[in-house]
């Protein structure tokens, strides 16, 4: 059986809930299957952030489960995706996935990326970072997470905020061999006005 290209989104409750939009409509533009999570306080963040609600934000997933739901199909590494994303990561969730001692689905869902040696990228957000974030990361990374926080890249010459989502998010996809062609490439101008100034 042919199984289809699929990857799992977290969205947590770090600021930044657009990136994880950006993602979703992403993946249903490339025809990737998205098996979505939000957590409790990512929907706290959507409300601050952006005029979506909760339900529309589920509906540009392909499949989305309730946070509480630890018996979700995401929940087992029996379910077959090419990874998972956490985008935007927050140091609750992430400070969660390097314990083990996983509380949600979002959470349990990443742990077994792990445990499957499957790719599992944390965009994490928060500044500044204490010693403790920054143990936290060293040890996730130490497990095979990529830490990918969503700092800004400045060489693509981006003119608006959706440019450097695009550029984030795009880069999160390079990390798993996909190319939505959402990223400006140093060394590889695509469009005239890159050439020119
Ligand atoms: C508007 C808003 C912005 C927040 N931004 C961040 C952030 O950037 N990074 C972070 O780690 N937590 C942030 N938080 C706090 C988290 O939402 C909080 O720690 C929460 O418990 C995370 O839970 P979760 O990991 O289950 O989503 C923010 C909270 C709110 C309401």
């Amino acid at each position: 059986m042919t199984i289809p290209p699929r990857l799992v989104v977290g969205i947590s409750g770090a600021s930044g809930v657009i990136y994880g939009i950006r993602l979703l409509t992403t993946l249903r533009r490339i025809g990737v299957e998205s098996h979505l999570v939000v957590s409790r306080s990512a929907e706290v963040t959507l409300a601050h952030e952006t005029d979506l609600k909760v339900a529309e934000l589920r509906a540009l997933a392909d499949v989305s489960y309730a946070a509480t739901d630890i018996g979700a199909a995401i929940a087992s590494g029996s379910f077959h995706s090419m990874g998972m994303i956490v985008a935007p990561c927050s140091v609750r969730s992430m400070s969660e996935i390097a314990t083990g001692v996983t509380s949600t689905l979002l959470t349990r869902a990443a742990d077994v990326t792990l445990k499957e040696r499957r790719p599992l990228v944390l965009m994490v957000r928060e500044t500044p970072l204490h010693l403790g974030h920054l143990r936290t990361m060293t040890q996730l990374a130490e497990m095979g997470a990529i830490i990918a926080p969503p700092v800004p890249a400045f060489y693509s010459k981006p003119r608006t905020i959706d440019d450097l989502v695009d550029h984030a998010v795009g880069r999160a996809l390079d990390l798993f061999g996909l190319d939505a062609g959402i990223v400006r490439r140093w060394g590889e101008p695509t469009e005239p006005e890159i050439l020119e100034t």
